[in-house]
């Protein structure tokens, strides 16, 4: 087996995603085209070739298929949370609903899904299937959570936490659980892999709110702010509100009809509070747990570009 080289990797599963997402109707291919084109870390893949290592059958065939079905699903959770999300933007271009409509994304999100399951409908070990699925529900539930939710400033923290669990942080840990799996690794190890995915999906999510105030919208490709125009009370509005009653009050008051300059007082009185640093110390603290069990297992080269990517992720600025 050849050295592994995470950039190497990533490259031979671009491949294999456009190859998948070609060969249909073309307005399908098309849009799901347009949003593979335009970046994107791959993650998720990464971190099921990474886990793999672990296992007695490293990078096989159906990791490959594993790492190229999450990132699909993970297209297609994109798609519809900017349905959702009402976002114009994503990596930069326009998003599917902007460039073509709102139909169009929804049906280009269902597809993404559908190839998923598809490219992994070889793979005999029942188990992938069935933590797949179950995973993908809770997204949904995730979602419509966090739907649910939109500017209810009375809503916990603990709340919050099992929301980001739900619709990023399991998408993370059937990365590293099913790459770990797919590989055979032992169940004590496959369980050890699943909970630095979980603390790594914990921490990413945070990380991608605090970004959602502090970075460009260059940088992001997106608008900064949106979280909280949709009414997405994210921990650092949350940790700010439980401590300060004046800010809780006029996060109270905003509803979708608030005029833009309340959101950008709002966002403005986030960015130069200290809740920025005390979300990010929260994401710290996740991203530690992670690195805690990492060195319980064996020190490889497959350890050494899990730091490295988790570095690399922490100080992410998109
Ligand atoms: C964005 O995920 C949505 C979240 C779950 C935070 P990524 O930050 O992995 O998006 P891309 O794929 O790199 O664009
Ligand atoms: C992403 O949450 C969660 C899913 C896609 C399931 P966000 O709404 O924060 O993602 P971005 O910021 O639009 O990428
Ligand atoms: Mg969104
Ligand atoms: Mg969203
Ligand atoms: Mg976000």
């Amino acid at each position: 087996m050849d050295k592994l080289n995470i950039n190497r990797e990533i490259k031979k599963i671009e491949k294999e995603l456009k190859n998948t997402i070609k060969s249909s109707n073309p307005i399908l291919e098309e849009a799901s085209l347009h949003l593979l084109s335009s970046g994107g870390k791959r993650v998720r893949p990464s971190f099921v070739v990474l886990s793999s290592e672990y296992g007695v059958n490293p990078r096989n065939e159906d990791t490959y298929k594993i790492a190229v079905s999450l990132e699909l699903i993970h297209m297609a959770t994109l798609v519809h949370d900017d349905v959702i999300d009402r976002s114009d933007k994503r990596r930069g271009r326009l998003t599917i609903s902007k460039k073509w409509d709102q139909e169009t994304a929804i049906l280009t999100g269902n597809y993404l899904l559908a190839l998923a399951l598809n490219n992994i409908s070889s793979i005999q070990d029942k188990r992938i299937h069935i933590i797949l699925s179950n995973a993908i529900v809770d997204v949904c539930r995730g979602e419509l959570f966090q739907f649910q939710d939109q500017f209810n400033s009375n809503q916990t923290i603990t709340n919050y936490l099992r929301r980001i669990n739900r619709k990023t942080a399991l998408l993370i840990q059937l990365a590293t659980e099913l790459g770990a799996l797919s590989a055979n690794a032992d169940l004590k190890t496959a369980n050890k892999l699943k909970r630095i995915g979980h603390y790594i999906g914990m921490s990413f999510q945070i990380v991608d709110d605090v970004l959602d105030f502090t970075s460009t919208e260059k940088q992001l490709g997106k608008p900064v702010g949106s979280d909280l125009m949709n009414g997405h009370l994210t921990l650092p509005v949350l940790l700010e509100a439980r401590k300060n009653p004046q800010f809780k009050a006029i996060i109270e008051s905003l509803s979708p009809d608030s005029p833009k300059e309340d959101f950008e007082y709002c966002v403005n009185y986030i960015k130069s509070s200290d809740s920025i640093m005390q979300s990010k110390e929260i994401s710290k603290q996740y991203l530690n747990k992670a690195i805690k069990i990492l060195d319980e297992l064996e020190i490889s080269p497959a350890s050494s570009w899990f730091k490295k990517l988790i570095k690399r992720m922490e100080s992410r600025n998109a």
